[in-house]
C-alpha cells in the first residue's frame, strides 16, 4: 500500500503560499494605538541595549511612524534596503512554508496585534513582535543574508530529519541572540527586543549564562518557551555568524549530534565558554 504523506493545506482564505493579505484599513484606532504604545516603551529602553544595526533599520524603514505598519510599505522600504519583503500569514505556518519564504527573502509575519492586557506576554507572534522586532535587522545586509541562508539550510534539514535542531539555531540567534559590541554585550535577538522584560533581564540579570558562541552547542541545547532564557549565546558579530553557518556543511554535523545527547536549557559545561565583556 502506497502511504501519502499529509501535506498540511492553509486555512481558508489563504493562498497555497500560506499567505493573505494584510488588510491594513481594518485595524481600529485602539489596535493602531496599542502598537504605539509598545513602540514607545521599546524605542525608549532599547537606544544602549540592542545592536546599532537595530535602531538603524528602525530609522531606514520609517517605523516609528504611528500606527501598525502597513505591510506594503514597509516592504517597499525593505525591498530598497536588501530585496526583502514582509508578507502577511494567519499564524504558524509548516515549517516547510515557513523555510520557502525565508529562503526567497519573504519574511512572514502575523497581521493581528494583541490586546493591552497581553503587554507583556504572549503565546503567539503578533505584529508587534513580528514587524518591530525582526524587520529592522532585515535591513541589515549581512543579517538578511542570514536569514536567506537560514530558510535555505531549513529545507535542507528536513532530509535528515533535524529541524529540531536546526530549528536552535534560530531560537539561540535570530530569536533570542546577543552580539558583542566592543567590552559590551547588546541584544539582538527577535524576541528579547520586543519585549520589555526580557531586555532588560538578558543583559542586567545575574542568573542565566551568556556564553560564546558555539555552533555545536547550540544546536544541542534545549530551550524554554514558557520563560525567560535561561541560556543566551553570545556572536562576535553577524559577519562572523554568516560565515559559521553558511561555509559549513551541515549534513555530517546533523550526523555527528545523532550520537550526543541534548543538553538541558540551564546546563553549564566545562567546556563551555563564557562570553568575554
Ligand atoms: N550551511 C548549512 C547547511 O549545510 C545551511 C545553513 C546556513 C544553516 C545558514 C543555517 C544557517 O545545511
Ligand atoms: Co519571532
Amino acid at each position: 500500500m502506497k502511504t501519502v504523506v499529509d501535506r498540511p493545506v492553509p486555512p481558508a482564505g489563504a493562498a497555497a503560499d500560506w499567505t493573505i493579505p494584510q488588510q491594513w484599513g481594518n485595524y481600529s484606532a485602539e489596535q493602531h494605538a496599542t502598537w504605539d504604545t509598545l513602540f514607545a516603551r521599546q524605542a525608549a529602553m532599547l537606544p544602549d541595549r540592542v545592536d546599532p544595526a537595530f535602531m538603524q533599520g528602525l530609522e531606514m524603514l520609517r517605523l516609528s511612524k504611528s500606527g501598525i505598519p502597513d505591510f506594503e510599505e514597509l516592504s517597499r522600504r525593505l525591498y530598497q534596503a536588501t530585496k526583502w519583503t514582509v508578507v502577511a500569514v494567519p499564524g504558524l505556518v509548516p515549517d516547510e512554508v515557513f523555510f520557502d519564504h525565508l529562503a526567497n527573502r519573504r519574511f512572514v509575519a502575523g497581521r493581528f496585534i494583541r490586546s493591552p492586557a497581553q503587554s507583556d506576554y504572549l503565546q503567539e507572534p503578533d505584529v508587534f513582535h513580528d514587524v518591530f522586532g525582526h524587520v529592522p535587522l532585515l535591513a541589515h545586509p549581512v543579517f538578511a543574508d542570514y536569514m536567506q541562508a537560514y530558510g535555505a539550510g531549513g529545507l535542507r534539514s528536513m532530509q535528515f530529519g533535524a529541524i529540531h535542531k536546526l530549528a536552535r539555531l534560530y531560537w539561540y540567534t535570530v530569536e533570542f541572540g546577543l552580539i558583542r559590541s566592543g567590552t559590551a554585550v547588546r541584544i539582538f535577538g527577535a524576541g528579547i527586543v520586543s519585549s520589555y522584560g526580557e531586555s532588560i533581564y538578558a543583559l542586567d540579570d545575574p542568573a542565566p549564562n551568556r556564553l560564546a558562541f558555539d555552533l555545536k552547542r547550540v544546536l544541542r541545547t534545549k530551550y524554554r518557551i514558557d520563560d525567560y532564557q535561561r541560556t543566551y549565546f553570545v556572536i562576535d558579530s553577524f559577519e562572523d555568524l554568516l560565515q559559521q553557518t553558511l561555509q559549513r556543511d551541515f549534513a555530517p554535523l546533523y550526523r555527528e549530534l545523532e550520537s550526543m545527547p541534548d543538553i538541558e536549557a540551564d546546563a553549564v559545561l566545562p567546556s563551555d565558554r563564557p562570553a568575554r565583556s
